[in-house]
């Protein structure tokens, strides 16, 4: 939950504490036995199923708050061993929520498929009856439109390794290496800056489903602002965007709309506030002046107030920067707010174009009711969370087979609106070659994999890898039969690997 206080590593880090102290404490056994007494088997099962359908605030408002529920005895019921520490009886109940909160994630994460929806036309059918369909989606569904995605071989990341000095391609985001070097983000923020993509079948995919009143909700990480571009309007964008940008000086906060710092971030400058650069030069000519009056007088003026002495503070202080959630900057309360209004009403999380590598927003389907179907479309399979019906293949060929199938057509691409930004000819005619709307081509049933579709371009190498790995270890284990849930491997390895945008959420 982004209000958790420690996330899944620093929760292992206490185990492996409590696990080394284990044999020394002579009193856990007499705590695993009262554990036990206080939460049997049963009653475990119920309190887990109750927290895939409370989510974890409702849960432990039902559960903890002005109840009698011990909390140590129930982390150790369910197998989590606290160290010394954490396990004595005085122990301040504010200390162990963030350790409970923890453990939440860890049984949400582990979401059971729905063995029911199987099929493309189950994914169809769902589609239709669907009300109130969440869409989560990510940089694939603008890979398209000529935006390079993140992760993927010829992606941001693999295009960064090796440039700008930057230890990790990722850098690039990070808000510290940020402020210790802003001019590296905007030597390279003019080839993200949205300039002349028009929206892909995807985007406009979603904005048919808001034209028949079925989305409730468009949870974007793109910060392409393709989605307003397709005039979709139930759009929230969890990592922000370009549309505004912010001093990031503490004490100034300035905003200013993207269109203001256009020009620079074209120019590859670093865009200054404003407000910041007008006081220090206040604060400049005021030290002139007292300067001469204290030169006169013959006193020290070193007391004063030393705009040069602000200069040698983090170069990326009074920056202004985009308004693009960075590693190490909390998410802003929307993105929860938007999830604890939408969890009662969700019908249906259809996830597109995204590794889900990055939480919080990576963990939406942990925090939906797990009983909600889940369909994902994406070039890649993603084997660290179940979803349902997995359709792999690029977004726009899913999406305009689904259409078809639904009877529905796409809308069409807007006229040229008023593009920002530079763009070659070369590079518009690219774009506009990927807009024409691609075949309709029947998908392929993976293996014996009931519901796993693969569309030709479908990258499915680590599903392979992952359902022959399973068959080896059946066939070793007890001559078993393999291959049928390739998922099952993963599923304990949530960790996200492009790191948590922050871990204290
Ligand atoms: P990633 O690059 O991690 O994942 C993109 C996913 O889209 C991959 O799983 C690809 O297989 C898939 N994909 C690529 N082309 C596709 C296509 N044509 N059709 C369907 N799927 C396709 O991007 P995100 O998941 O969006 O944060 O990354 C999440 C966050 O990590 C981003 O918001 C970004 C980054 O750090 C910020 O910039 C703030
Ligand atoms: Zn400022």
């Amino acid at each position: 939950m982004p209000a958790s206080e420690i996330d899944s590593d620093e929760l292992e880090e206490l185990e492996q504490a409590a696990e080394q102290e284990e044999l020394e404490d002579a009193d856990l056994q007499a705590l695993i036995d009262e554990a036990e007494a206080a939460f049997p088997e049963e009653r475990i099962k119920e309190l887990k199923r109750s927290v895939q359908e409370l989510g974890i605030r409702g849960w432990v408002q039902h559960h903890v708050i002005g109840k009698k529920f011990n909390i140590q005895h129930f982390l150790i019921a369910v197998g989590v061993l606290l160290p010394k520490e954490l396990r004595d009886s005085d122990v301040p109940v504010e200390a162990l929520v963030p350790v409970l909160k923890a453990v939440l994630i860890r049984l949400l994460r582990q979401r059971e498929r729905l063995a029911q929806y199987n099929t493309p036309d189950d994914a169809v059918n769902l589609i239709k009856t669907a009300r109130n369909i969440v869409v989560l989606t990510g940089a694939g569904i603008s890979v398209s439109c000529g935006i390079p995605d993140f992760r993927s071989r010829d992606g941001i990341y693999a295009s960064l390794a090796g440039k700008y000095d930057l230890d990790e391609p990722e850098n690039m985001f990070d808000k510290e290496y940020f402020m210790q070097q802003p001019s590296v983000f905007f030597d390279f923020a003019h080839s993200i800056f949205p300039s002349n993509f028009k929206p892909s079948p995807s985007h406009r995919f979603i904005k048919l489903l808001e034209d028949k009143e079925k989305l409730l909700r468009n949870y974007t990480q793109n910060i392409d602002t393709l989605e307003k571009a397709a005039g979709i309007t139930r759009v929230l964008h969890c990592h922000g965007s370009f549309a505004t940008a912010t001093c990031t000086d503490p004490a100034c906060r300035h905003k200013v709309q993207g269109s203001e710092i256009k020009d620079a971030i074209f120019k590859q400058d670093v865009p200054q506030c404003r407000v910041c650069q007008k006081r220090k030069q206040d604060a400049r000519s005021k030290q002139g002046r007292s300067k001469k009056q204290k030169t006169t007088g013959g006193a020290s003026w070193k007391d004063q107030e030393d705009p040069d002495e602000e200069d040698d503070a983090l170069p990326g202080l009074g920056v202004m920067k985009p308004d693009i959630t960075f590693f190490g900057e909390k998410l802003d309360s929307s993105f929860e707010n938007a999830l604890n209004a939408d969890r009662p009403h969700a019908d249906l999380i259809i996830v597109m174009g995204t590794s889900l590598q990055v939480a919080p927003v990576a963990e939406l389907l942990t925090y939906m009711p797990h009983r909600i179907p889940v369909i994902l479309i994406n070039k890649t399979p993603i084997l660290h969370f179940q979803t349902d019906i997995m359709l792999l293949g690029s977004s726009d060929q899913v999406v305009q087979y689904l259409c078809t199938k639904l009877g529905w057509e796409l809308p069409k691409p807007d006229p040229v609106k008023e593009a920002v930004g530079a763009d070659s000819e070369a590079k518009k005619q690219e774009l506009s070659r990927h807009r024409v709307a691609p075949a309709i081509v029947e998908p392929a049933r993976f293996d014996q994999a009931s519901y796993i579709w693969l569309w030709p371009d479908a990258e499915a190498d680590t599903l392979r890898c992952a359902a022959q790995a399973e068959s080896q270890s059946d066939d070793s284990e007890q001559g078993g039969n393999g291959g049928e849930n390739p998922d099952k491997e993963e599923e304990e390895d949530t960790t996200p690997a492009g790191g948590n945008m922050d871990a204290a959420q």
